[in-house]
């Protein structure tokens, strides 16, 4: 049996970054993960980093690796009704930009740190089960084939969507499937476009993203019911090329596909997020659509809210555990309209007539053309402060 102050179950980007933000106001944590180091670290997953996601690495001193491989992306592109349009995403924000680096890179990084530190990361620990989450938590598990057990004054489950925290929250779960899923493609190719770009073809979304130089990440909107053997690679290329306008001022070349994944749309919200003393963060707690990149950037400002919450409770202020789940959820609805919104705006909707395929169209139109309506997208796009500074000096 051990003690710690906080145990953070799940060591993907909510609890990883927690446990830095917590280190920092000098509060003690212990990290719960079930799958190997090596599993985590190679994870395939997002790859957008908003500005604030950005700016709080920066001020843990947890970039270095960020700041010299990562690319800075000061606008995006949008293609509709055959052309492609570019929305100026640092001229409509005052500078702001979105960051490329993907979600596996952040986790190395962030696993690397604080196994530097000298602080507990517990990989491969199976069977979490909580109990005493009224007034003294304990958090059981199996670890190496030896049961053990964990005290606690707070646990943290950063666990994600399939995660076991989630289940202790007796709250109301909202969920929504949206009616497409993406089939994800990682290629060796250099990527076609020095920006993101976001297509609404009337067969469908298309999405080409990049993870570095000679890797890119695209996405195209599939049914849920899809059959990946359906999409052998010449599909795959000639559906991007289509969707993308292959030869309109981009030229996607073929080459090798070295993953194919699907991935579902789904808004989850859990409310609240808060049980006695089990916070839930990151998907734990709420699942977007992927459109926009949102996922990720929401996980790590529960973790800022959740560290501010916490240090407030160790520097003799409690009631700010209170407010710790209105608080995220406030930004969590307001991010998942913007998700679920860009998401049906972009993507071809079963039974659509073509009435509703030229409202969409003037919608991005809009978008492209009118600086206020880019504003306010681009403010989203790039993230919208943190609802809280993650420290708390008492
Ligand atoms: P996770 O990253 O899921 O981390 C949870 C951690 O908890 C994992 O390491 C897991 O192994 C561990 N864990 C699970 N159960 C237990 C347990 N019982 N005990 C201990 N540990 C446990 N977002 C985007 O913005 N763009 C994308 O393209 C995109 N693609 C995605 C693709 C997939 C397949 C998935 C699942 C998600 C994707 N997302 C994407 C969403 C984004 O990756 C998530 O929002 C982000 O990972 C949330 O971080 P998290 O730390 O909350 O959860
Ligand atoms: C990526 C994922 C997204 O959901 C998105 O909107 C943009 C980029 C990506 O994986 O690179």
């Amino acid at each position: 049996m051990t003690r710690t102050q906080v145990a953070i179950v799940g060591a993907g980007p909510a609890g990883l970054t927690l446990a830095h933000l917590l280190r920092r106001q000098g509060v003690e944590a212990v990290v719960l993960e079930r799958r190997t180091r090596a599993h985590v670290e190679s994870r395939l997953r997002a790859g957008v980093l908003e500005q604030p996601t950005v700016d709080l690495l920066r001020e843990l001193g947890l970039a270095a690796r960020l700041d010299a491989e990562a690319m800075t992306h000061r606008g995006v592109r949008l293609r509709f009704a055959g052309a492609t349009h570019r929305l100026d995403l640092s001229g409509l924000t005052g500078g702001r930009a979105i960051t490329i680096y993907g979600q596996h890179e952040l986790v190395k990084d962030l696993i690397a740190a604080r196994l530097a530190d000298g602080d507990p990361i517990l990989f491969e620990v199976d069977e979490v089960e909580l109990s005493g989450l009224d007034a003294d938590p304990v958090v059981r598990y199996l670890r190496h084939g030896r049961r053990r057990e964990l005290r606690c004054s707070i646990v943290a489950g950063a666990d994600g969507f399939r995660g076991v925290t989630r289940g202790y929250l007796p709250g109301t779960v909202f969920e929504q499937l949206q009616p497409f899923a993406w089939l994800g493609i990682l290629a060796r190719t250099a990527p076609s476009s020095d920006e993101l770009v976001y297509a609404a073809h009337e067969d469908g979304f298309a999405l080409h993203s990049m993870r570095g130089p000679a890797l890119t990440r695209q996405y195209v909107q599939v049914p849920p019911d899809v059959d990946v053997a359906a999409w052998p690679a010449e599909r795959i290329w000639q559906t991007l090329r289509r969707r993308l306008g292959h030869g309109d001022g981009l030229d996607l070349p073929v080459g090798p596909i070295l993953d194919v994944t699907v991935a579902a749309m789904r808004a989850v919200v859990t409310e609240p997020m808060r049980h006695g003393r089990l916070f839930l963060l990151g998907d734990a707690a709420h699942i977007v659509p992927a459109t926009g990149a949102k996922g990720l950037n929401l996980a790590v400002a529960d973790a800022a809210a959740l560290s501010y919450a916490i240090g407030a409770w160790a520097g003799g202020a409690p009631a700010e555990l209170d407010r710790y789940s209105s608080r995220c959820l406030d930004r969590v609805w307001r991010t998942q309209r913007f998700s679920v919104w860009l998401s049906q705006l972009t993507h071809r909707l079963p039974g659509e007539d073509a009435v509703d395929r030229r409202l969409r169209e003037t919608a991005l139109s809009e978008l492209v053309s009118c600086p206020h309506t880019g504003a306010a997208f681009a403010e989203r796009y790039v993230g919208q402060p943190l609802p809280t500074p993650w420290w708390w000096n008492g």
